[in-house]
């Protein structure tokens, strides 16, 4: 498995688009400048206190990728500890708080999946951001950032494997998340209201029934009913 360690980067994700294509390359820094996250936010990137890399792969026109992936990431971090669980679209919780998140994007040839891991931020660090968050020190778990980093790179080969040849079931997701089947808060866009999470279908939208009618969501965010 081919790796490339870079001291400091922009965005590992920006990093893989520039390269020459190359199915399953990852680049790893030890500290991005401009860490990206979904929805435009930015990516908390200081050195040596997160694991951020982004996966060169081939491009795979199906719209359940970025869910996908998220197991591939729980499945790492539950080879730590079995306390951690997915929280749609492909975020990695443990104990009420994000300690994972996934950022997957496309070019005209690839498909470029960035995994971002807390690491070893101190609580105080982890304070001010829009959600709450942890690190894996902050929970007391014990990790070794290479064998953390290969069983990353393995699982997420082997998702895109699945993938390709058809065999992921989105029943793995539903699985490890536990918004499935509790009432929840939806918010997106200019909209906030209360439905039953039903499932993730086959194109990964989160399937919620409100009110009798039945919805497809593509994004948004969804919280347990508080
Ligand atoms: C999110 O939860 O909003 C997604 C966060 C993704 C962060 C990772 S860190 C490595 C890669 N490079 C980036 O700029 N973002 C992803």
């Amino acid at each position: 498995m081919e790796i490339v360690f870079l001291e400091e980067v922009d965005s590992t994700n920006d990093e893989a688009k520039r390269l020459p294509f190359k199915h399953g390359l990852c680049v790893v820094a030890r500290k991005q400048r401009a860490g990206r996250g979904r929805r435009g936010r930015s990516w908390l990137s200081e050195a040596g206190k997160g694991l951020y890399a982004s996966f060169i792969l081939e491009r795979l026109n199906l719209p359940i990728v970025s869910v996908a992936f998220g197991v591939a990431v729980l499945k790492t971090l539950k080879e730590l500890d079995n306390r951690f669980y997915l929280k749609w679209p492909n975020d990695v919780y443990i104990e009420g708080k994000k300690v994972s998140g996934i950022l997957v994007e496309r070019t005209k040839d690839r498909l470029v999946v960035g995994v971002g891991i807390n690491l070893s931020y101190g609580k105080e660090e982890l304070q001010n951001l829009e959600k709450p968050a942890t690190s894996l020190s902050a929970e007391g778990i014990e990790f070794n950032y290479n064998t953390l980093l290969k069983s990353l790179h393995k699982n997420v080969l082997e998702l895109h494997a699945r993938l390709k040849e058809g065999s992921f079931n989105p029943r793995e997701f539903e699985r490890e998340c536990p918004l499935i089947g509790r009432e929840v808060v939806v918010v997106r866009e200019n909209e906030r209201f209360r439905a039953r999470a039903l499932g993730i279908d086959t194109d990964g939208a989160l399937v919620v029934e409100r009110d009798g009618q039945i919805t497809r969501l593509f994004s948004g965010e969804v919280s347990i009913r508080g």
